[in-house]
Protein backbone atom coordinates (compact mmCIF):
# COMPACT_ATOMS: atom_id res chain seq x y z
CA UNK A 1 0.00 0.00 0.00
CA UNK A 2 1.57 3.28 -1.13
CA UNK A 3 1.83 6.32 1.45
CA UNK A 4 -1.40 8.76 1.97
CA UNK A 5 -0.82 12.37 3.92
CA UNK A 6 -0.77 11.72 7.50
CA UNK A 7 -3.42 14.18 8.19
CA UNK A 8 -6.25 13.48 5.54
CA UNK A 9 -9.60 14.22 7.57
CA UNK A 10 -12.00 15.48 5.64
CA UNK A 11 -15.27 13.11 6.49
CA UNK A 12 -18.13 15.51 6.13
CA UNK A 13 -18.68 18.15 3.67
CA UNK A 14 -21.50 20.28 3.41
CA UNK A 15 -22.57 21.71 -0.22
CA UNK A 16 -24.61 25.00 0.13
CA UNK A 17 -26.86 24.60 -3.65
CA UNK A 18 -29.99 25.32 -5.83
CA UNK A 19 -29.50 21.70 -7.25
CA UNK A 20 -28.55 19.01 -4.54
CA UNK A 21 -29.72 16.05 -7.42
CA UNK A 22 -26.75 17.56 -9.42
CA UNK A 23 -24.93 15.71 -7.20
CA UNK A 24 -26.27 12.27 -6.78
CA UNK A 25 -24.41 10.23 -10.01
CA UNK A 26 -21.43 11.15 -7.83
CA UNK A 27 -22.35 10.35 -4.83
CA UNK A 28 -24.32 6.86 -5.71
CA UNK A 29 -21.79 5.43 -8.12
CA UNK A 30 -18.60 4.00 -8.62
CA UNK A 31 -15.50 5.15 -6.41
CA UNK A 32 -16.68 8.28 -4.43
CA UNK A 33 -20.18 6.22 -3.94
CA UNK A 34 -18.42 2.98 -2.54
CA UNK A 35 -16.47 5.18 -0.17
CA UNK A 36 -20.31 6.51 0.84
CA UNK A 37 -22.05 3.53 0.93
CA UNK A 38 -18.95 2.42 3.58
CA UNK A 39 -19.14 5.44 5.54
CA UNK A 40 -15.50 6.77 4.69
CA UNK A 41 -17.26 9.92 3.73
CA UNK A 42 -20.45 12.06 4.23
CA UNK A 43 -22.26 14.62 2.08
CA UNK A 44 -24.91 16.91 3.30
CA UNK A 45 -26.64 19.45 1.34
CA UNK A 46 -28.38 22.92 2.73
CA UNK A 47 -31.01 23.70 0.02
CA UNK A 48 -30.33 27.07 -0.69
CA UNK A 49 -33.80 27.28 -2.08
CA UNK A 50 -35.23 26.68 1.89
CA UNK A 51 -33.54 30.32 2.49
CA UNK A 52 -35.19 32.05 -0.59
CA UNK A 53 -37.40 35.33 0.34
CA UNK A 54 -41.60 35.41 1.03
CA UNK A 55 -44.20 32.87 -0.33
CA UNK A 56 -41.99 31.84 -3.01
CA UNK A 57 -38.53 31.36 -1.47
CA UNK A 58 -37.01 34.02 -4.07
CA UNK A 59 -32.85 33.88 -3.83
CA UNK A 60 -31.89 36.06 -6.74
CA UNK A 61 -32.69 39.45 -8.23
CA UNK A 62 -31.86 41.84 -11.16
CA UNK A 63 -28.50 43.30 -10.25
CA UNK A 64 -27.95 47.25 -9.52
CA UNK A 65 -26.65 48.94 -12.24
CA UNK A 66 -28.21 46.93 -14.81
CA UNK A 67 -26.59 44.48 -17.01
CA UNK A 68 -27.93 40.55 -18.00
CA UNK A 69 -29.16 37.69 -15.22
CA UNK A 70 -29.38 37.60 -11.76
CA UNK A 71 -27.85 38.14 -8.63
CA UNK A 72 -27.98 35.34 -6.10
CA UNK A 73 -29.43 37.92 -2.89
CA UNK A 74 -26.88 38.13 0.13
CA UNK A 75 -29.08 37.41 2.99
CA UNK A 76 -30.79 33.63 1.67
CA UNK A 77 -26.66 33.09 0.61
CA UNK A 78 -25.29 34.37 4.11
CA UNK A 79 -28.19 32.00 6.15
CA UNK A 80 -27.55 29.16 3.89
CA UNK A 81 -23.93 29.50 4.82
CA UNK A 82 -23.95 29.95 8.08
CA UNK A 83 -26.42 26.80 8.47
CA UNK A 84 -23.99 24.38 6.64
CA UNK A 85 -21.38 25.93 9.21
CA UNK A 86 -23.36 25.17 12.06
CA UNK A 87 -23.42 21.22 10.85
CA UNK A 88 -19.25 21.55 11.53
CA UNK A 89 -16.68 21.49 13.97
CA UNK A 90 -14.80 25.02 14.06
CA UNK A 91 -12.21 25.35 11.71
CA UNK A 92 -14.01 23.72 9.03
CA UNK A 93 -13.42 25.61 5.83
CA UNK A 94 -15.17 27.50 3.22
CA UNK A 95 -14.58 27.57 -0.15
CA UNK A 96 -17.40 29.52 -2.70
CA UNK A 97 -16.81 27.94 -6.43
CA UNK A 98 -15.95 31.00 -8.85
CA UNK A 99 -14.32 31.57 -11.94
CA UNK A 100 -13.08 34.54 -9.83
CA UNK A 101 -11.20 32.07 -7.70
CA UNK A 102 -7.56 30.58 -7.31
CA UNK A 103 -7.33 28.03 -9.73
CA UNK A 104 -7.50 24.49 -7.75
CA UNK A 105 -4.20 22.67 -8.01
CA UNK A 106 -3.43 19.45 -6.67
CA UNK A 107 -1.56 21.07 -3.47
CA UNK A 108 -4.59 22.91 -2.87
CA UNK A 109 -6.25 19.67 -2.77
CA UNK A 110 -4.28 18.34 -0.43
CA UNK A 111 -4.02 21.00 2.42
CA UNK A 112 -8.11 21.38 1.78
CA UNK A 113 -7.90 17.85 2.42
CA UNK A 114 -6.81 18.42 5.96
CA UNK A 115 -9.97 20.71 7.15
CA UNK A 116 -12.32 19.05 10.14
CA UNK A 117 -14.89 19.60 7.57
CA UNK A 118 -15.85 21.14 4.20
CA UNK A 119 -18.87 23.66 3.11
CA UNK A 120 -18.64 24.42 -0.71
CA UNK A 121 -21.13 26.99 -2.23
CA UNK A 122 -22.00 27.05 -5.26
CA UNK A 123 -22.94 29.88 -7.19
CA UNK A 124 -25.69 30.61 -9.93
CA UNK A 125 -26.27 32.79 -12.40
CA UNK A 126 -24.46 36.19 -12.36
CA UNK A 127 -22.93 34.74 -8.75
CA UNK A 128 -23.50 35.88 -5.46
CA UNK A 129 -23.97 39.69 -4.28
CA UNK A 130 -20.69 40.86 -3.35
CA UNK A 131 -21.75 41.85 0.46
CA UNK A 132 -22.24 38.40 0.96
CA UNK A 133 -18.90 37.03 0.55
CA UNK A 134 -17.92 40.00 2.80
CA UNK A 135 -19.62 38.72 5.65
CA UNK A 136 -18.79 34.98 5.16
CA UNK A 137 -15.19 35.29 3.95
CA UNK A 138 -14.67 31.89 1.86
CA UNK A 139 -11.81 30.91 0.02
CA UNK A 140 -12.80 31.43 -3.64
CA UNK A 141 -11.84 28.89 -5.77
CA UNK A 142 -12.15 27.93 -9.58
CA UNK A 143 -11.53 25.03 -11.46
CA UNK A 144 -10.10 26.53 -14.87
CA UNK A 145 -10.50 29.42 -16.81
CA UNK A 146 -13.40 29.16 -18.91
CA UNK A 147 -17.21 29.55 -17.03
CA UNK A 148 -19.84 27.16 -16.06
CA UNK A 149 -23.36 27.04 -15.78
CA UNK A 150 -22.93 27.12 -12.09
CA UNK A 151 -20.76 25.98 -9.50
CA UNK A 152 -21.93 22.59 -8.54
CA UNK A 153 -19.61 20.71 -11.13
CA UNK A 154 -16.66 22.65 -10.24
CA UNK A 155 -17.94 21.69 -6.14
CA UNK A 156 -17.88 17.96 -7.48
CA UNK A 157 -14.17 18.14 -8.87
CA UNK A 158 -13.39 19.56 -5.20
CA UNK A 159 -14.87 16.70 -3.21
CA UNK A 160 -13.61 13.98 -5.71
CA UNK A 161 -10.21 15.52 -5.70
CA UNK A 162 -10.21 15.34 -2.07
CA UNK A 163 -11.98 12.71 -1.26
CA UNK A 164 -10.03 9.88 -2.95
CA UNK A 165 -7.04 11.25 -0.76
CA UNK A 166 -9.16 9.77 2.06
CA UNK A 167 -7.06 6.49 2.82
CA UNK A 168 -9.30 3.46 1.99
CA UNK A 169 -11.27 5.36 -0.80
CA UNK A 170 -9.54 4.38 -3.90
CA UNK A 171 -8.90 0.78 -1.91
CA UNK A 172 -5.53 -0.52 -0.44
CA UNK A 173 -3.66 -1.13 -3.32
CA UNK A 174 -3.79 2.51 -4.99
CA UNK A 175 -1.82 5.44 -3.40
CA UNK A 176 -2.54 9.04 -4.88
CA UNK A 177 1.17 9.71 -3.53
CA UNK A 178 1.83 7.97 -7.36
CA UNK A 179 -0.54 10.08 -9.81
CA UNK A 180 0.15 12.60 -11.76
CA UNK A 181 1.02 15.81 -9.81
CA UNK A 182 1.06 13.21 -6.48
CA UNK A 183 3.19 13.69 -3.29
CA UNK A 184 6.07 12.95 -5.02
CA UNK A 185 7.57 14.70 -8.38
CA UNK A 186 4.35 16.37 -9.34
CA UNK A 187 4.86 15.00 -12.87
CA UNK A 188 2.71 14.05 -15.22
CA UNK A 189 2.02 10.23 -14.95
CA UNK A 190 3.68 7.79 -17.03
CA UNK A 191 2.04 5.67 -19.64
CA UNK A 192 -0.04 2.32 -18.82
CA UNK A 193 -0.91 -0.92 -20.46
CA UNK A 194 -2.67 -3.98 -20.02
CA UNK A 195 -3.48 -6.91 -21.86
CA UNK A 196 -4.15 -7.91 -24.35
CA UNK A 197 -0.46 -7.73 -25.67
CA UNK A 198 -0.75 -6.72 -29.17
CA UNK A 199 -3.46 -4.14 -29.97
CA UNK A 200 -3.95 -3.28 -34.20
CA UNK A 201 -0.32 -4.29 -34.30
CA UNK A 202 0.57 -1.69 -31.51
CA UNK A 203 2.83 -4.12 -28.99
CA UNK A 204 3.61 -3.22 -24.99
CA UNK A 205 7.34 -1.56 -24.20
CA UNK A 206 9.52 -4.41 -23.58
CA UNK A 207 11.12 -3.29 -20.24
CA UNK A 208 7.22 -4.14 -18.93
CA UNK A 209 7.23 -7.66 -19.67
CA UNK A 210 10.35 -8.23 -17.78
CA UNK A 211 9.83 -8.61 -14.38
CA UNK A 212 12.80 -6.26 -13.88
CA UNK A 213 11.36 -3.67 -11.25
CA UNK A 214 14.26 -1.43 -11.04
CA UNK A 215 14.03 -1.10 -14.64
CA UNK A 216 10.56 -0.60 -14.88
CA UNK A 217 10.82 2.33 -11.95
CA UNK A 218 13.60 3.75 -14.35
CA UNK A 219 11.86 3.67 -17.46
CA UNK A 220 8.75 4.69 -15.89
CA UNK A 221 10.30 7.94 -14.53
CA UNK A 222 11.85 8.52 -17.60
CA UNK A 223 8.26 8.62 -19.66
CA UNK A 224 7.15 10.88 -16.50
CA UNK A 225 9.95 13.42 -17.55
CA UNK A 226 9.57 13.43 -21.36
CA UNK A 227 6.05 13.71 -20.96
CA UNK A 228 6.12 16.54 -18.82
CA UNK A 229 8.94 18.17 -20.52
CA UNK A 230 6.65 17.52 -23.93
CA UNK A 231 3.16 18.28 -22.56
CA UNK A 232 3.80 20.97 -19.49
CA UNK A 233 7.11 22.40 -19.07
CA UNK A 234 5.53 24.71 -16.74
CA UNK A 235 5.59 22.00 -14.07
CA UNK A 236 9.64 21.97 -14.22
CA UNK A 237 10.21 25.54 -14.15
CA UNK A 238 12.78 25.92 -11.23
CA UNK A 239 13.75 22.41 -10.99
CA UNK A 240 17.15 21.15 -10.55
CA UNK A 241 18.77 20.64 -14.42
CA UNK A 242 15.48 22.27 -16.30
CA UNK A 243 17.70 25.37 -18.50
CA UNK A 244 16.01 28.52 -15.16
CA UNK A 245 16.67 27.05 -12.57
CA UNK A 246 19.03 28.65 -9.69
CA UNK A 247 23.14 27.98 -10.95
CA UNK A 248 24.05 25.37 -8.35
CA UNK A 249 26.20 27.11 -6.17
CA UNK A 250 30.25 27.53 -6.52
CA UNK A 251 32.29 24.90 -4.35
CA UNK A 252 33.05 26.47 -1.44
N1 LIG B 1 -18.59 28.53 -11.58
C1 LIG B 1 -18.68 28.89 -12.87
N2 LIG B 1 -17.52 28.67 -13.51
C2 LIG B 1 -16.66 28.15 -12.59
C3 LIG B 1 -15.30 27.74 -12.63
N3 LIG B 1 -14.57 27.79 -13.74
N4 LIG B 1 -14.75 27.27 -11.49
C4 LIG B 1 -15.47 27.22 -10.36
N5 LIG B 1 -16.74 27.61 -10.26
C5 LIG B 1 -17.35 28.07 -11.36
Amino acid sequence: MGEYPPSVTVVHSTVVTLFPDLFRPLLEQSVFGRAVRRGLLRVDFVDLRTFGEGRHRVVDDRPFGGGPGMVLMAEPVIRAVEAARARHPRGCRTVYLSPQGRTLTQAMVRDLATAPGLVLLCGRYEGVDERALEVLRPEEVSIGDYVLSGGELAAMVVLDAVARLRPGVLGDERSPAEDSFGEGEGLLDHPHYTRPLDVRGIGVPEVLRGGNHGAIAAWRRAQALARTRARRPDLLRGRPGSPDAPAAAPPA
